[in-house]
């Protein structure tokens, strides 16, 4: 069996239980297995470690490329990093992500069964709203991070995610909590709309719609899988195009048994506390964060 591991909490024993479900080899159906794509969501985070393609590159301090299950059903999208970010080299960990944490917990889930992302992988200065340019220099890492991750449902998280990823600038506002099926580069997915965290921080009446939506996610990890796009994916920036990646069943469930009640997206009230790895091994662990 091969390894499964997260950025910041130590393999977590129901996760060892489904990894041994896992295809940690090639699956029959000739798709590339979780490892492979691991292996390779690695190598676009080296690539991302030396990005210099857009502006923002002079003023992080750590690219923050994401974290969590590299081959989760779920993933999350915000915006970019922020000043605790960019020092931990890490996605909300603020408090926007302590929420996060909360509501994820709220519906039976841990952050370390899902992935988190953002728009940006380098922190704007001041908090400044991405620019454009910006944003499209880093697109390749995000659809890189779908294609490779190949999440079931993407929740965005405020505006720049949600117009980003539906191609279209209708706002938050009128879409959150409405699911729909999109296709991200070669990944068809459940997207799904959510105000972003920090704004219901401050916001009563967004924090209760933020967790009503939030609700929505078990049965959209429980529906089946939208049909797959036929083309060819084009996974990492400058990485060749790899085929399909996971065997689907003929229902549309994945071929690694996953369910929702399944602890791919575990639920965290049969969970022990997850371990927290020690800082210093965050630092020596960049390189092996999945
Ligand atoms: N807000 C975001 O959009 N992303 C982070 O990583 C932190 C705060």
């Amino acid at each position: 069996m091969g390894e499964r591991r997260f950025l910041l909490f130590a393999e977590s024993a129901p996760l060892r239980a489904v990894a041994a479900r896992s295809p940690e080899h090639t699956l029959d159906c000739g798709v590339r297995s979780a490892a492979e794509r691991r292996e390779q969501l690695k190598e676009v985070y080296e690539r991302a470690l030396g990005c210099t393609a857009c502006p923002l590159h002079q003023t992080r301090t750590t690219v923050v490329f994401g974290a969590g299950n590299a081959d989760a059903d779920l993933m999350f999208i915000g915006e970019g990093p922020g000043a605790n970010e960019d020092r931990q080299g890490l996605p909300f960990v603020g408090r926007a992500g302590k929420l996060l944490d909360t509501l994820l917990q709220e519906i039976g889930l841990e952050r370390a069964s899902v992935f988190i992302a953002n728009v940006v992988k380098c922190r704007p200065p001041g908090n400044r709203d991405p620019h454009p340019e910006e944003i499209e220099a880093c697109h390749p890492f995000l659809r890189a991070q779908v294609e490779l991750i190949e999440p079931r449902v993407i929740c965005t998280l405020g505006n720049f995610s949600t117009k980003l990823l539906r191609g279209d600038p209708t706002g938050i506002t009128r879409l959150h909590g409405r699911a729909e099926v999109r296709t991200i580069g070669a990944r068809t997915i459940r997207l799904l709309p959510l105000f972003h965290p920090a704004a219901a921080l401050y916001t009563p009446s967004s924090l209760q719609t933020l967790r009503e939506d939030f609700s929505r996610i078990p049965e959209l990890l429980a529906a089946p899988l939208p049909p797959q796009p036929d083309a060819p994916l084009t996974a990492s920036p400058t990485a060749e195009a790899p085929s399909e990646a996971r065997c689907e069943t003929p229902s549309g469930g994945p071929a690694t048994g996953a369910s929702p009640e399944s602890p791919r997206h575990a639920r965290s009230d049969a969970q022990p506390e997850p371990e927290l790895v020690p800082e210093s091994e965050i630092v020596t662990e960049q390189l092996g964060l999945f």
